[in-house]
């Protein structure tokens, strides 16, 4: 074997090896049967302590500035996302209401919340009229480009503008989690797209009993 020969070879079995170790991750990824999937059925990963929310300044559906002070003494489900979204968000926020469904009359002790991540688009009026399709309680904020930008910096939120066709065409790539945040703001857990409206409803209500009435 001559050296330039030896190289060869050590590069194909090292990119066999490579190559069969990512389908094998892929695989044991994609199938969630292992410990990459969740082992809690629907509980989110705690956020106790971690720096996710805080205070913000936005515009909710009538056009009122209203601040992170006004859900005070209510724990609060907060979802960013944008009314143009084709699938995911209209997924999301048709299972914050059945969350809130499933709670009973321990909903009244939690304020419904999405932020809009599209504030170009999504004006007060926008929103009144989108948030109206899933929950009478859901609040839909959004307010200046600014003022968005801080909210979703605040929750660590990623979102991307994906321009479109036209100017108007754009699209939003953004995260998809519901962040669970307590009576005072603080963050309590998050909850991901896999999750179930019964699995979170089901760790919200442990949460509020635990916390009284
Ligand atoms: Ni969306």
């Amino acid at each position: 074997m001559n050296k330039t020969f030896r190289t060869i070879a050590f590069l194909c079995a090292l990119g066999f090896v490579l190559g069969t170790a990512m389908a094998w991750y892929n695989e044991v990824r994609d199938s969630g049967a292992s410990g990459f999937s969740r082992i809690e059925p629907a509980a989110g990963p705690g956020l106790a302590g971690a720096s996710i929310g805080g205070p913000f300044t936005l515009v909710d559906q009538d056009g009122r500035t209203v601040t992170d002070k006004d859900y005070d003494g209510l724990y609060r489900l907060v979802f960013f996302g944008f009314s143009y979204c084709p699938e995911v968000c209209p997924t999301e926020l048709r299972k914050m209401a059945q969350v809130m469904e499933a709670l009973g009359p321990l909903a009244d002790r939690v304020q419904p919340i999405f932020i809009t991540t599209d504030p170009e688009r999504d004006t007060p009026e926008t929103l009144k009229q989108y948030v109206s399709l899933f929950h009478p309680r859901l609040v839909g904020l959004t307010g200046t480009a600014e003022q968005i930008k801080a909210a979703e910096e605040a929750y660590k939120v990623y979102a991307a503008k994906i321009p479109g066709d036209t100017p108007d065409g754009y699209t939003i790539n953004h995260s998809a989690y519901t962040f669970f945040m307590g009576p005072d703001g603080a963050p309590l857990s998050m909850f991901a797209a896999e999750d179930g409206a019964a699995g979170i409803a089901a760790d919200i209500r442990k949460v509020l009993e635990k916390g009284g009435a």
